[in-house]
């Protein structure tokens, strides 16, 4: 089956949805999601959206604040191309229907968060992303040029190198093999421009605050087909969701912090002055590795996130969504202190684009998490990654509007899906296993310190894995579950390939083999895209 359109969006977060929206009126959109359209990352953000809007704000202030969390490794064009556009972003979402929440005076509320030096941050209460959500689906599902295909998961791009079996120079994307997952059928997809907007790849590590979608697919499959990766030893763990049996890694918003909360030990040291000079509010990656190092230190299981000093009512209020999560596992936060581990968060790396959110494939554009843009440097400053996704899908769709009008209208030409000789699997086993043995051993060796023994480790297991879904892949029909391991098995890599190539400690990489930073390393840690082959 084929199925062509002007606009193929794969994923539909923030950036998806944004992208989507602004094209939809000059043409067709196929809007492609592997679950239900607001299952997201997006939908699970609590903290908020950082734009410049205050009278003693500025864009300096924004761009020196990203620099600084970012180890100086952000693009400055980028860094102050997005905080610029930052106004107009919030101005587009409350187009789009997003209610922020407001004060007593009428004005819309502004929160603080790690490494901001003003109060910056938008948010609707402390569930941001499920109002953007709600916001941005709705308008979508309205639009009559958007058709939606839920529940269907990208296994590969079609490229004109993978059409006529030749590397070229000047590659194209034509659209990408799609499988439906309910009907068990691969769809060729063709389109004039094909847009990756598949989010993040927490779920390449044991302990995530993701939702179970992040396994990395438009990293993967951009990178197959021969975009480049950038940085993507950086991988951001956020330093306190919900440490409980049953919790699976319950975010607990930077935003707590923000209005006042300060991290403690079992025995209830405050302990972050002695860490940073911005004490409970340093940069994430600092937090991050305090708790791991106070956790060590002291053998306690998890820190304790205390904001019990602050009125109760103000609490419950504030953080609605936190408040009445943490209740339910039995932790009244007005009362007690709410027990936190860090977990994998965001990953600052990712297919590399211009400052248009086009990878070096002509009309294949990276949008949202799955993209490096430049921006987040080292470690991402919070709030800035919804920022980054209004914006840069805001110039995708300049540039593939702009390329459109020059341009014939025609659409590529592509072949069916072909699966060969392949039959059903007789050891489903086989793919739970592997997901869980990378998933732990990413945790154990490429977490928050790292070492070039530890990482090492992780490359020899996960090659390994690597052949046996190579030959599972080859051999049998794909299936969701196996697409997925596929895709964090490559992502895996290229994060442990990225980490042991950089030989100095910056942001969210740090390795005991060389704790300094290093001006040599001063740049992105680029991984060309796999030759034809690999698809
Ligand atoms: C948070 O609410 O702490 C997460 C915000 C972010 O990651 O930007």
């Amino acid at each position: 089956m084929k199925i062509t359109s002007d606009f193929l969006v794969i994923g539909t977060g923030i950036a998806g949805l944004s992208y989507a929206l602004k094209v939809a009126d000059q043409g067709t959109v196929c809007l492609v999601t592997k679950r239900d359209i607001d299952i997201s990352a997006t939908q699970l953000a609590q903290g908020g959206i950082a734009a410049v809007s205050a009278l003693d704000d500025s864009f300096f202030s924004h761009a020196e604040d990203t620099m600084v969390a970012g180890g100086h490794l952000s693009n400055p064009e980028i860094v102050e191309m997005v905080v610029q556009a930052g106004p107009q972003a919030i101005k587009d979402l409350i187009d789009w229907g997003v209610k922020f929440s407001k004060n007593p005076e009428n004005e819309y509320d502004l929160t603080r968060e790690g490494g901001h030096s003003h109060r910056r941050i938008l948010h609707a209460k402390d569930a941001t992303g499920r109002e953007i959500e709600r916001a941005l689906v709705a308008a979508a599902v309205d639009h009559p040029n958007i058709n939606l295909y839920q529940h269907h998961i990208a296994v590969d791009l079609i490229t004109e190198s993978k059409v006529c079996q030749q590397q070229l120079e000047n590659n194209s994307c034509l659209g990408a093999y799609i499988l439906d997952i309910k009907n068990n059928e691969v769809i060729a997809f063709g389109a004039r421009f094909t847009v990756l907007a598949t989010g993040g790849a927490g779920k390449v590590y044991l302990y995530t605050c993701n939702p179970d979608i992040a396994t990395g697919d438009g990293v993967a499959i951009g990178w197959r087909a021969g975009a480049a990766v950038a940085n993507m030893e950086f991988m951001q763990f956020h330093p306190t969701t919900l440490y409980h049996p049953n919790a699976k890694s319950f975010l607990i918003s930077e935003a707590v912090r923000g209005e006042g909360a300060i991290l403690r030990r079992s025995d209830g040291y405050a302990f972050m002055p002695g860490h940073h000079q911005l004490k409970d509010l340093a940069p994430r990656d600092i937090v991050a590795r305090a708790i791991d190092s106070e956790m060590k230190l002291h053998g306690d299981d998890c820190a304790f996130l205390d904001i019990t000093h602050k009125d109760a009512d103000y609490i419950r209020e504030r953080f609605p969504t936190i408040y009445q999560t943490c209740l339910e596992y039995g932790i009244d936060m007005t009362r007690e202190p709410i027990p936190v581990v860090p977990a994998a968060h965001y990953l600052c790396g990712g297919l590399q684009t211009d400052d248009n959110g086009e990878t070096c494939i002509r009309n294949l554009f990276a949008i949202g998490e799955v993209a490096s843009t430049g921006l987040h440097g080292a470690n991402r400053l919070a709030s800035n990654s919804l920022l980054e996704g209004v914006v840069f899908a805001e110039r995708a769709a300049e540039r593939s509007l702009a390329r459109m009008q020059e341009t014939q209208p025609s659409y590529p030409t592509i072949a069916p899906w072909d699966s060969g000789s392949a039959t059903d699997s007789d050891e489903e086993v086989v793919v739970a296993h592997n997901w869980d043995e990378i998933r732990r051993s990413m945790w154990n060796y490429v977490g928050i310190v790292r070492s070039n023994k530890r990482l090492y480790r992780a490359m020899s297991r996960i090659k390994l894995i690597q052949q046996e879904i190579h030959e599972y892949y080859w051999n049998f029909h794909i299936t969701s579950d196996l697409i997925e391991l596929r895709n964090i098995a490559t992502v895996a890599e290229l994060i442990v390939q990225s980490a042991l190539s950089r030989h100095e400690s910056r942001g969210l990489h740090y390795t005991i083999d060389y704790p300094q930073t290093d001006d040599k390393f001063q740049r992105d840690t680029v991984i060309p895209g796999a030759k034809l082959p690999e698809s």
